[in-house]
């Protein structure tokens, strides 16, 4: 080989090579702000569990990543120890007691702002409760110990990020308003520069008071009685009987199959779970997957499939406690076989014309971030928890130095009108007191033959079941490493408004034959923020997702 043709030969090798993920051979920690992953791996190394570890990222979380991480939010907890034990924790926020359906309309029934920002926003929060019940049920280190490392970065401070300032910078104009916003997270309208460095000191203790009294500190101790009283104070909701009152709830794992996989997922009030068992349920056997992936087949059935689920979650799914679900039956073989029988392959249907379905009866028993850990020994976490917007409501509660949520949008303000992600729900996810908003996230694990093999999430809005999906799919359909899973392009449908949004990446040769198909075509800017992580039996590989930031950290 000649000099010039060996390094043509080269360049054609690079151009094709995937992106690697980060390996590791015992225990890992993957997700979105490097300190709270670092926390994490230490917490793993000092002999705890993945859950324990996943306590002390969360805590981190509410410190370095305060656009999503939090304490004034709630979330989801997807558990699976190497014994095959399974839970699946429900952290989220609740109505306020004082809750009325129509709260957030204005004298002409219109929707206001007050359910998206403002001390008004704000449901009754659940992530501290979440910890304590994931902790007392698999925990194995001292709880003190746990929120030691974010009593650490809130009192020492943590040196910013490029992407951390930008964030910062991005979301200026919904914390200005706020005065406790604008003087910690805005350097009082100065703004932070990268490498500066970021001290909470009332968030320090706040935490410190956690870490010494738990939980009881939040719902009934001196945090609950300053939250309630500035709540009162500002005009927003939240009492302290509310917080007496907040539990966590322990809800079925849901367990499906996709091509010899068995599938770990949550139910409501997630909608992630159902959504992701369904689509799968419609897809296998479909053959979607023969003309490749990216290819317009492909995403055309992908993307019908995504349509029919959506018209569905907007019919069907609410908190379970309040509305009927027909969960198991809007994954059962002959409902997916009814939909994928319905699906052209070469004409996509206008979503006015598909209504949610009539699901199998009989069946039933009854801005976020996501991380996933696994331990030495193989127990496994995936934990997607939030405070909705980019930094929840914008109120940082002066006293207590957290951000509140404004998860009260994710209930339909409105049956029938669409919310900040531009969903449409209906009646089952109308305000009523102690109810819980239906939300997207979809931590998800699959087993194979009694071992894990891959967990991921996503924070995204109501792209994160379309997301989370499609690097389930890049994995076992499409051969992908979790690295070049994440990374590639990704597209999202969710019914109404009727288009498929695409990422760029997308050949424009595909684009014209997906209008072909009789498709909307509009561009996104990212479908989710994904991260995982794949065992193979030898090493764990990890990827966080280049559309944000994160880390992957492990030994
Ligand atoms: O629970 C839900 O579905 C939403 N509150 C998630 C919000 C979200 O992912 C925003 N982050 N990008």
């Amino acid at each position: 080989m000649t000099m010039r043709v060996l390094v043509l030969f080269l360049a054609a090798a690079t151009l094709v090579s995937a992106r690697q993920p980060v390996r590791f051979k015992k225990a890992m920690v993957v997700a979105q702000e490097p300190h709270a992953a670092d926390a994490g791996v230490d917490i793993l190394k000092s002999g705890g569990n993945a859950v324990d570890a996943a306590v002390a990222v969360g805590f981190a979380l509410a410190v370095t990543y305060p656009v999503a991480g939090n304490l004034g939010g709630g979330g989801f907890a997807l558990i699976r120890m190497a014994d095959g034990r399974t839970a699946f924790l429900d952290f989220r926020e609740r109505a306020p007691l004082s809750a009325t359906r129509n709260m957030y309309l204005d004298p002409g029934g219109n929707p206001t702002r007050d359910s998206v920002a403002g001390w008004r926003a704000a449901g009754v929060p659940g992530s501290v409760r979440g910890f304590e019940a994931m902790h007392r049920k698999f925990g194995s280190r001292p709880w003190s110990k746990l929120v030691a490392p974010s009593v650490k970065l809130a009192k020492q401070g943590f040196v910013l990020s490029d992407h951390a300032t930008r964030s910062l910078r991005a979301n200026a104009k919904d914390l200005e308003p706020f005065p406790e916003s604008k003087r910690i997270f805005l350097n009082n309208g100065r703004f932070f520069e990268m490498g500066d460095r970021l001290r909470q000191p009332e968030l320090a203790a706040t935490l410190a008071r956690i870490a010494k009294r738990g939980a009881r500190d939040f719902y009934v101790g001196e945090t609950a009685r300053i939250l309630a009283e500035q709540c009162a104070a500002n005009g927003g909701h939240i009492t302290q009987e509310d917080l007496r009152q907040y539990k966590a709830i322990e809800r079925p794992v849901l367990k499906g199959t996709y091509k010899g996989y068995e599938v770990l997922a949550i139910s409501p009030p997630s909608s992630g779970g159902v959504g992701i068992l369904q689509m799968m349920g419609v897809l296998e056997g479909s053959g979607y997957e023969k003309t490749g992936p990216g290819s317009a087949r492909a995403i055309h059935m992908l993307a019908e499939a995504m349509r029919r689920y959506y018209a569905d979650r907007a019919e069907h799914l609410g908190d379970p406690d309040f509305h009927k679900v027909p969960l198991r039956g809007l994954f059962a073989a002959d409902y997916v076989g009814r939909l994928r029988s319905g699906i052209d392959p070469d004409h996509a249907t206008p979503s006015a014309q598909v209504k949610a379905g009539t699901p199998a009866p009989g069946a039933e028993p009854t801005e976020t971030t996501h991380f996933s850990i696994v331990d030495a020994q193989g127990n496994a976490v995936a934990l997607t928890y939030t405070i909705n917007g980019g930094f929840g409501n914008g109120v940082t509660v002066p006293k207590l130095g957290f951000l509140l949520n404004n998860e009260m949008d994710d209930f339909a303000v409105k049956p029938g009108v669409p919310n900040m992600f531009q969903l449409i729900q209906g009646e089952g996810n109308a305000i009523q007191p102690k109810k819980t908003p239906l939300s997207s996230m979809t931590p998800t694990m699959l087993v194979k033959d009694g071992k894990l093999r891959l967990i991921a999430g996503a924070p995204g809005g109501s792209r994160i079941i379309t997301g989370v999906l499609q690097v389930i799919l890049n994995v076992v359909d499409h051969g992908m490493n979790i690295q070049e899973a994440i990374d590639a392009p990704r597209f999202h449908h969710q019914w109404m408004p009727d288009k498929l949004m695409l990422e760029k990446g997308f050949s424009p040769d595909t684009v014209e034959l997906l209008r072909s198909r009789g498709h909307t075509i509009d561009s996104i800017s990212g479908v989710a923020n994904v991260n995982g992580i794949v065992l193979d039996g030898t090493w764990l590989a990890g990827a966080w997702d280049g559309r944000g930031d994160g880390k992957v950290a492990g030994y």
